[in-house]
Formats: structure tokens, sequence, C-alpha cells
């Protein structure tokens, strides 16, 4: 296992030091998909989560090979031919490729993420393989670079909880959202909160386990940032695969949730 950098002093959260460990985990799966992590990854996890492999079969095989999402929300978001979508922590871009498959081409797909390797990595497999209506932007989901009411759905997949800021992640997809928009996403909570001695494990952490919220918290953050929930669904099929992580998950009910949520018109 990586070594353990303390991520909180006196109860706050060192964003610097969060920021490093979250990128140098994200910048392996890009780069190393092939490696040990504290979570499942792959077509293989892809398809234990519900995704339709004859949909799987049509986008890069290499995203794929870095899929590290927590759940299939797709579903839920009903993405439909013309539509602007953003993917929040786009990684390798599965959901980003899926989604721009259900937009066709005259809708485009917007992915987001901070880690470069990912970024990079994405943005190779669209323009190899013929995404034209995908572009991949640098840049925190805590601050979206782009304007407002200017997306019709908001998908997100094991991202919102590595942020330590959660309200401004909220915020700014309300903000983005147009009027009428939706947000869709799996994403890792607790039924318990967690104690500071889980949050200041930087690699439980990394792995979506430490920065994960309380999942009355979660749903009141999204409705106080002006959406109206829709759906809020357990995932049962999402398993952690380390002791830590399988002890937090038994000791404090962190779990995989799916969920969908509107913007009043
Ligand atoms: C668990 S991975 C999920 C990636 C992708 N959604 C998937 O399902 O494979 C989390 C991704 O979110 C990105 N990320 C984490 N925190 C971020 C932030 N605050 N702003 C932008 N990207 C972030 C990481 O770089 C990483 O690529």
């Amino acid at each position: 296992m990586a070594t353990t950098t303390p991520i909180r002093e006196s109860g706050l959260v060192d964003r610097g030091a969060l920021e490093q460990k979250v990128k140098d985990m994200y910048r392996r799966v890009a780069k190393e998909p092939e490696g040990e992590f504290h979570f499942a990854m792959g077509r293989p996890l892809a398809e234990e989560l519900g995704y339709p492999p004859a949909d799987l079969d049509r986008i890069p095989r290499q995203a794929l090979e870095s899929f590290a999402g927590v759940g299939h929300f797709l579903g839920l978001a009903a993405i439909r031919p013309g539509e602007t979508v953003l993917d929040l922590g786009s990684g390798s871009g599965t959901d980003t490729f899926l989604a721009a498959l259900y937009t066709g081409p005259t809708g485009r797909v917007l992915g987001l993420d901070m880690t470069d390797e990912q970024r990079e990595k994405a943005q190779r497999l669209a323009r190899e393989n013929g995404f034209h209506n995908i572009s991949f932007h640098a840049g925190y989901i805590e601050e979206p670079p782009f304007d407002d009411a200017s997306v019709d759905v908001v998908i997100s997949n094991g991202v919102i909880n590595l942020s330590a800021e959660k309200d401004r992640v909220f915020a700014g997809i309300a903000r983005v959202l147009r009027p009428g928009g939706r947000l869709a996403l799996s994403d890792i909570v607790t039924e318990s909160p967690l104690p500071e001695k889980v949050k200041c494990d930087s690699t439980l952490w990394a792995a979506c386990i430490g920065g994960a919220m309380q999942q009355d918290d979660y749903r009141g953050g999204i409705t106080a940032a002006g959406l109206e929930m829709v759906a809020f669904q357990d995932n049962p099929q999402y398993r952690f695969l380390t002791d830590a992580a399988q002890a937090a998950s038994r000791s404090y009910g962190v779990k995989s949730v799916n969920l969908l949520a509107t913007k009043p018109e």
C-alpha cells in the first residue's frame, strides 16, 4: 500500500496535500491500469455495475481499462440526441464516450478533470477514434469553467466524494445547468459520519472513502444548491477491495449510490 500522508491538521483538510495525493492515484489509474488499487477497475467492473456490454463494445478499449467509476447511472440520466452533457471528473473517459454515443453528432460532451494524464489520454483516444463531439477541459469541479445555464445534463462517476468543498461543487452544477436540466451521478457516501482517523488517511481519501459525506448531508447539499431530488438509490453491486477499505465500509456504511436531480424550470 502507498504511504499515508496526513491531510488534516487542526480539523482542516490540507487542500494542497489532498490534491497531490488524488492526482498521484489517478495518474497511475491512467498510465498503469493493471496495477494494484483499493478499488476494482476496467471492463469487468463496468459490466458488474450494469453497463450494457454492447455499448461498452463501442467505446475505446483503453478508456475502459482505466474506468474507475462506482456505479451505472446512465439509465437515470436518459441522455437524448442533441443534448449538451458535462462529465465532472471525466478520468480516462468511459462515461464521456458513452454519453457521446447517446447525444449523437448533434449533441456534445464536455469532460472536466484536473489530472493531466487522465485528460490527455481521453483526448488522444477521442481524436484517434473519431469522437468529434467530445472535448476535454482542464479544471476543478469546484469551479467548472463553463457558462451559466449552458448544459442539459451534468454527469459524474466516483468523483465528488474526493472534493473537500462539496457545497462549491453542488453550487457549480446548479449554475451551469439550464432550467429543467438534470444531474445524474454515482458516488460514494456513508450511513454514519466518518471519524477523524478515517478522514485523515490520505490513501483512504484518494481511494474514494475518506472524503465520503454522510448521505443525508449529501442530499441536503444538492437540494440547498437549488436542485430537486428525483431518485436516490443504493448501488449494492459496488464493492471495496482491500481490508482497510472493507473495514471502513462495514463500520460506517460506506457505499455507492446513484442519484437523479433536476433544476426547476
Ligand atoms: C475515481 S476517478 C473517476 C474517473 C471517471 N469518472 C471514471 O468513472 O473512470 C476520479 C477522477 O476525478 C478527478 N478529480 C478528483 N477531484 C477533482 C477535482 N476537484 N476537480 C477535477 N477533477 C477531479 C481525478 O483526477 C480522477 O480522474
